[in-house]
């Protein structure tokens, strides 16, 4: 058995800081009050937190603008709120991990303010600037990833500046070796303040191709994503492997990249002995609620045997080599419970089976804040409700589609990142007991039963079913299984059962999701010989899983 490093072993939890914990009364979550939640934390076995970007910033995009890389935006606290919380989380043996958004800054970034400013200054090259065409017209076809064109006009320079996202986040030009150097510079920054580690930001993005040109159409628009059109571009790990050495190497730290546009074939590049990440989020299990490029109008009917190919593929992908970062959920996504399931599935067991996937496939588990109590999407009345940057692009692109306000709606209801930034739910006191001011979302309706207060007190909640599962990471054997054991699927073909074994040695543990509202029977002479250990009902009833039904057994000799 090799021996695994600490982070493939533990638990990671993702803060949206703005949503966790207010302590202040402004209505938005701080840096002090993650502080006050670390004894919470590690009631879930978390061994590391993933805070979204906590950098000065304007907030276009809730903090994937920055505005400085070295920094921390006053609304979170200060610098020694975050020297404090690195220490607290410290004794806790808790590390804090940050989230380093290096395709674009802020255009308050002081970079691109003197970058902007003239075509010959010392920052010139620091953006991707481009002349507009003959007719003043952008210099190609291509939309940003949150609606409208790629490309932003500057009048002080006369031309065009990129950016993949809004034009509040022009993006930086990783051509130039000292743009490269300043972001290096930065993260060990954070590295010598003692952080555990980074989430990386849209990487594949970093790299666009030589020569900048129209793509083909795909809306009514007449545009191209542009997702399309620079995602992993060829050579984008010759910069990946620098920024591997300059900054990663010989840590002990883990590196976790948001990859879209990266298949499970290519992880080997990425992660692993020849890589340049520790773990990278690959979105194949999650696009698959999307035709194309993540555009919510156009949604896909996908079938289970299509998100169990996905994580097969991933967990066979770094079986031998690499490691994966198993999650359902982020600040991007819509609640799992809503995602994964049909509707009208039962919320709080439809939470426990996804909850059981998420702790028993190989990996490391990433919760999403809210996950572990099994939150649900909200639907807000209007479209002046949504606050998310993407919500606002996406609706209006489906309205130029050609679809209805109703419709246009419908499909924020169902996509919206805010789904996943309503506050966190602490107790069935006023605004969730997340702050004593006026929240800056909604806190969700049904916070009374769905809070960490309710949910502690009560054996059969989602959130003591997740601290049963993390708890199991942790026992002896069974633990040992969990982290270290092969993945193997098995009733490969069933549309409704996900089924896998877990082994190490003679031991295995074998885990079944029934994903439908209905019973499935399945054959029970692989179970002989095998103690249940845990499930989303109180007591397993035999051969069959019920609606949403989960189960977990446990096979200590093999036979
Ligand atoms: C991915 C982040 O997860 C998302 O929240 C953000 O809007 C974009 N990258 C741009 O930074």
């Amino acid at each position: 058995m090799n021996t695994l490093k600490w982070w493939q072993k533990t638990v990671v939890y993702q803060i949206y800081p703005k949503s966790f914990q207010d302590t202040t009364g402004s209505g938005q979550g701080d840096i002090p009050g993650i502080t006050t939640k670390l004894d919470y934390l590690k009631t879930l076995g978390v061994g590391a937190v993933w805070l979204t970007p906590v950098y000065p910033s304007p907030m276009v995009d809730n903090g994937y603008d920055i505005a400085d890389y070295t920094g921390i935006d006053p609304s979170y606290g200060t610098m020694a709120d975050m020297e404090k919380l690195i220490a607290e989380a410290k004794k806790r043996d808790i590390r804090i991990v940050m989230d380093l958004v290096y395709n674009h800054s802020s255009d308050q970034h002081a970079w691109f303010q003197e970058s902007k400013g003239s075509r010959d200054n010392g920052k010139a090259d620091w953006y991707i600037w481009r002349d507009a065409r003959a007719d003043g017209s952008a210099p190609t076809n291509w939309r940003g990833i949150f609606g409208g064109s790629a490309w932003t006009w500057c009048e002080e320079r006369q031309q065009y500046y990129l950016h993949t996202f809004a034009a509040a986040q022009p993006d930086l030009n990783w051509a130039n070796p000292a743009v490269r150097q300043a972001l290096y510079q930065a993260a060990n920054f954070w590295l010598d303040k003692g952080v555990g580690g980074f989430r990386i930001d849209a990487i594949t993005y970093i790299r666009k191709p030589d020569v900048l040109q129209d793509g083909p159409a795909d809306g009514k628009d007449g545009m191209a994503s542009i997702h399309t059109m620079t995602a992993d571009t060829p050579g984008i790990l010759d910069y990946l492997r620098e920024f591997q050495q300059e900054v990663f190497a010989g840590r002990d730290i883990f590196t976790v990249a948001e990859a879209n546009g990266v298949g499970p074939d290519e992880l080997k590049d990425w992660v692993g002995s020849q890589g340049v990440f520790d773990m990278l989020f690959e979105f194949s299990h999650m696009n698959l609620n999307f035709r194309d490029n993540e555009v919510w109008c156009y949604p896909n009917q996908w079938k289970l045997s299509e998100l169990k190919k996905a994580l097969s593929a991933s967990q066979a992908a770094t079986a031998a080599d690499g490691w994966y970062p198993i999650f359902f959920e982020n600040h991007d996504q819509p609640r799992s419970v809503n995602k994964f399931f049909p509707e009208g599935a039962d919320p709080e067991l439809a939470a426990k089976a996804l909850g059981t996937l998420l702790l028993t496939l190989r990996g490391t588990p990433f919760i999403y804040e809210g996950q572990e109590l099994g939150f649900t999407n909200v639907a807000w009345d209007s479209i002046d409700c949504y606050d998310d940057i993407s919500s606002h692009g996406q609706y209006e692109f489906s309205l130029k589609e050609g679809f209805s306000p109703e419709q246009a709606l419908g499909f924020v209801h169902r996509f919206s990142r805010d789904n996943a930034r309503t506050p966190m739910q602490w107790s069935d006191h006023y605004e969730a007991g997340f702050t004593t001011g006026k929240s800056w979302l909604p806190v969700h309706s049904d916070y009374p039963r769905c809070c960490v207060e309710s949910e502690a007190k009560d054996e059969e909640s989602v959130l003591s079913y997740y601290r049963q599962l993390t708890s199991l990471r942790s026992t002896d054997k069974i633990g040992k299984v969990l982290i270290y054991g092969d993945y193997q699927e098995r009733l490969v073909e069933s549309e409704q059962i996900y089924a896998f074994r877990r082994t190490l040695g003679v031991q295995h543990i074998d885990i079944m999701v029934n994903f439908t509202l209905q019973e499935v029977g399945f054959d029970t002479a692989g179970l002989q010989g095998s103690k249940y250990l845990a499930g989303n009902y109180r007591t397993p009833k035999k051969g069959c899983l019920r609606p949403l039904e989960a189960v977990i057994y446990w096979n200590e000799t093999g036979r």
